[in-house]
């Protein structure tokens, strides 16, 4: 597998817009910063991606349900939750540029350089003051460390810097079509909130035992203060998250038990554990004692693709201080003293990952330009190797030619397929383009009907990876595709 290098990313990023991945918002406007649009192949990706992980969390665990709780939600929510007044990003701008910046981005990038200059003591001590003026939320300091270590704006190459600010990263908007009484609610930046507020609708009417989980996919949305890389860093993105509610004391275990099993659910992919790693959070959000991201090996570097943090029972604490409401839960186990733990507010672990990010992730592990090269002629191909299951098509259907009988023949076979599985019918080109044309966008299996089909009812399937060939019954095609494409092989 060729390494992917930042040359082959940008040809990621090409690749995805070209085969109706990925298309920059509102593109004929010019596009929308940091808001991307998926084509008809991003979806039934996206689409995949979500119900591997639905499956591996709802399906395959008893004591876990999924909800679809709305976006919008009552604005005293995120009074409680802290993120009206702590959810915010230090920015500074540059007076020359009149460019803005994330402060902690600024250095961070610094820290970057100095190690790939092998300045790593400075790197280090850079890394110590940063997270030590953020833990203290000192932001003078944060502005002092920026000038102290001679950082420039990348456009005006000026250290012109106005004072270090906090930005809140919510977008907030009017609800109510009367002036006078509507009021501000925030388009949600995380979709944790609308389980803890379920949180008792769904243990009282699913009659659930602690410790359990609900779980939920949908949209959050900030107002980054600096969008990068493609989809990594985005205003509207979507996370697939779920809040695992435990008996207190016990949290532990179960952050440990939930930071195992997200690794395994990454690695069930196929994807090489060397492109893993844990991250260990210093620097911890308000609600949590403890925090790990599961970080992946972009082109770009380590980044965090999914979070696991131990929230505590701050959140559900908060809002039963806010709505008034009793966000208790009767636990009938006895504990060591015989006697039923009683009441009490649960622990929550969490894991979130960002839908987006995976996404890409799995672009470019998928992604490989291959050297087809022979001594006779010059060949290559790129061709997208994702796991059966989440491939946006799972099987073309070819006629060899145009005539006779041959599209009849294909068309009835895609017919059939189509009940069960996404598939597509082409029948313009020479095969072998159209092989180069499913390679792209990673479709596993093509299945070619010839004369020979007419007369035995056999036709011969292409393998996306090997590129072999074989000739099998056409009846026998379900159970092929069927086994091919199979959940079970991701989830066991
Ligand atoms: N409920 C906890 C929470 O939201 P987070 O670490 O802020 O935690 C979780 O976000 C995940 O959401 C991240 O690991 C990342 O994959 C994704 N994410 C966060 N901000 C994002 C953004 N602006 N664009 C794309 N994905 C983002």
């Amino acid at each position: 597998m060729s390494k992917i290098t930042d040359e082959v990313f940008k040809n990621v990023v090409s690749h995805a817009k070209e085969y109706g991945f990925v298309f920059p918002s509102s593109e004929i406007y010019d596009g929308l910063s940091a808001v991307y649009d998926y084509g008809q192949n991003g979806a039934e990706l996206k689409n995949n991606i979500k119900t591997y992980w639905w499956k591996s969390m709802v399906q395959m665990h008893e004591n876990i349900v999924g909800i679809d709780s709305a976006i919008f939600m009552h604005p005293k929510i995120w009074k409680a939750s802290g993120h009206v007044d702590g959810f915010a990003d230090p920015m500074i701008d540059n007076k020359d540029s009149q460019k803005r910046y994330r402060a902690d981005q600024l250095i961070e990038d610094k820290i970057a350089a100095l190690d790939a200059e092998g300045k790593t003591d400075e790197a280090e001590v850079l890394q110590t003051d940063m997270d030590a003026a953020l833990k203290a939320e000192d932001l003078q300091r944060l502005k002092e460390i920026i000038i102290d270590a001679r950082i420039v704006c990348p456009i005006s190459k000026t250290a012109n810097w106005t004072d270090v600010r906090q930005f809140n990263l919510m977008f907030s908007t009017q609800m109510g079509a009367m002036a006078e009484e509507s009021s501000e609610i925030y388009l949600r930046p995380e979709t944790a909130q609308g389980i803890f507020v379920n949180f008792l609708n769904v243990q009282k009417s699913g009659r659930m035992k602690i410790p359990f989980g609900i779980a939920q996919i949908g949209k959050a949305f900030r107002n980054e203060v600096i969008a990068r890389q493609f989809i990594i860093r985005m205003r509207e993105f979507e996370q697939m998250e779920m809040q695992f509610f435990v008996r207190p004391g016990t949290e532990m275990i179960w952050y440990d038990y939930w930071k195992q099993a997200r690794l395994k659910w990454h690695l069930g992919l196929g994807t090489s554990a060397e492109k893993y790693r844990y991250h260990d959070h210093t620097k911890l959000a308000h609600y949590a004692n403890a925090a790990v991201d599961i970080e992946y090996d972009f082109p770009f570097g380590f980044k965090e693709v999914e979070g696991i943090h131990s929230r505590t029972d701050f959140d559900l604490s908060q809002h039963q201080k806010f709505s008034g409401k009793k966000m208790q839960y009767f636990d009938p186990e006895l504990g060591e003293d015989g006697k039923p733990y009683g009441n009490y507010i649960p622990f929550v672990i969490e894991t979130s990952i960002g839908l987006d990010r995976m996404f890409l992730l799995t672009m470019i592990n998928a992604y490989e330009e291959e050297d087809l090269s022979t001594e006779e002629r010059q060949d290559s191909r790129v061709v997208l190797r994702f796991p059966p299951a989440l491939a946006p098509v799972k099987a073309a259907i070819f006629p060899l030619t145009k005539k006779d009988g041959l599209p009849e023949k294909a068309r009835e076979i895609m017919d059939r397929l189509k009940l069960d599985f996404a598939v597509q019918y082409e029948e313009k080109d020479a095969i072998g383009k159209r092989y180069r044309r499913q390679d792209a966008i990673g479709t596993p299996i093509c299945i070619t009907v010839d004369h020979q089909s007419l007369e035995d009812n056999t036709v011969t399937i292409r393998h996306r990876d090997s590129m072999e060939q074989e000739r099998v019954p056409a009846d026998q095609l379900e159970k092929i595709i069927g086994e091919l494409v199979s959940w079970g092989k991701l989830l066991a």
